[in-house]
């Protein structure tokens, strides 16, 4: 199972598929080509029996901080046909475990997409923030719809509408990720991990996971898709072009001028 791109590195050990990204210079910032080949490796694990567990880490003691903003102003696509879809299908739609390693910044998609792990372990320096509405932007990947159901409508205001940083204790609090460690930690923790499911009954695992996820699959996948259309639009929007202007010209955002 080889990874198609340079920047996601895929290896399989035992029974357990391990996804790194490896972006250490954009701070692993995810390209349409990064989204892909994490889309066709967990569709190639969804289908091939040796695989019963993935972890998804990244490279050099950063998760992800998000979506490519240069990436975004360039217009790339965000439809049913996007590399940034095809991912979130690829990922929500998984039936075997998947656990999620997580160190240093979890920006964006990088927290969101926790939501839709299993099992997720944090390092003590962890940084999860989801920024959509600092950028002009608005909530992805389900998250206005299960945030509010994990940790309570006002902790979900209070992340989504101020925007603010917040660190791995607090993600374990609110039910964002199941366990802070040491730093340095978190990728030996998940294979622990890893390695106690990939000895489990794999029916038995596939089941319980289907079975926990079905009161909410179809509603987070129909808002999903609403907030996907949302976003599209808010990515065409001048809100998010002086946003993501302003973070690469390195100066806050100025949205005084807009009604
Ligand atoms: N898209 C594109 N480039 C990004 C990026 C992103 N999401 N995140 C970081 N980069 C780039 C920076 O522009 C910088 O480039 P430069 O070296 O040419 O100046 C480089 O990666 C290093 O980032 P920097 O901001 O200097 O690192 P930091 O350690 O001070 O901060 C973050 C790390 C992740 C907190 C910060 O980069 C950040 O907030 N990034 C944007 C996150 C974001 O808004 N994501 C989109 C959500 S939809």
């Amino acid at each position: 199972m080889q990874s198609q791109c340079a920047e996601i590195q895929s290896q399989i050990s035992g029974r357990v598929l391990e996804i790194t990204i490896n972006r250490p210079e954009r701070k692993n910032a995810l390209t349409m080509a990064m989204y892909s080949a994490m889309a066709d490796l967990l569709n190639a694990a969804a289908d091939d029996p040796s695989v019963r567990v993935v972890i998804l880490t990244g490279a050099a003691g950063i998760f992800t901080s998000g979506n490519d903003l240069t990436d975004f102003l360039g217009g790339s696509a965000t439809g049913d046909e996007s590399p940034v879809y095809l991912f979130m299908q690829a990922l929500y739609n998984f039936p075997k475990p998947v656990i999620a390693a997580v160190a240093g910044p979890a920006v964006g998609i990088g927290t969101t997409l926790l939501l839709h792990c299993d099992l997720s372990i944090a390092e003590d320096d962890a940084v999860f923030q989801m920024p959509f509405v600092n950028l002009g932007l608005c909530p992805e990947y389900g998250s206005s719809f299960l945030l509010p159901r994990i940790m309570g409508h006002a902790k979900a205001s209070e992340l989504l509408l101020l925007g603010k940083k917040f660190d791995a204790q607090t993600a374990a609090d609110v039910n964002i990720c199941n366990e802070v460690v040491y730093a340095g930690e978190a990728l030996d923790r998940a294979r622990v991990y890893a390695a106690e499911l990939a000895e489990k009954a794999p029916e038995a695992v596939r089941l319980t996971k289907k079975l926990l996820r079905q009161g909410i699959h179809e509603n987070g996948l129909a808002t999903i898709r609403e907030e996907a259309n949302h976003f599209k639009t808010r990515l065409l929007s001048e809100e998010f072009r002086e946003a993501a202007t302003a973070f690469m010209e390195k100066r806050p955002a100025d949205f005084s001028r807009f009604d």
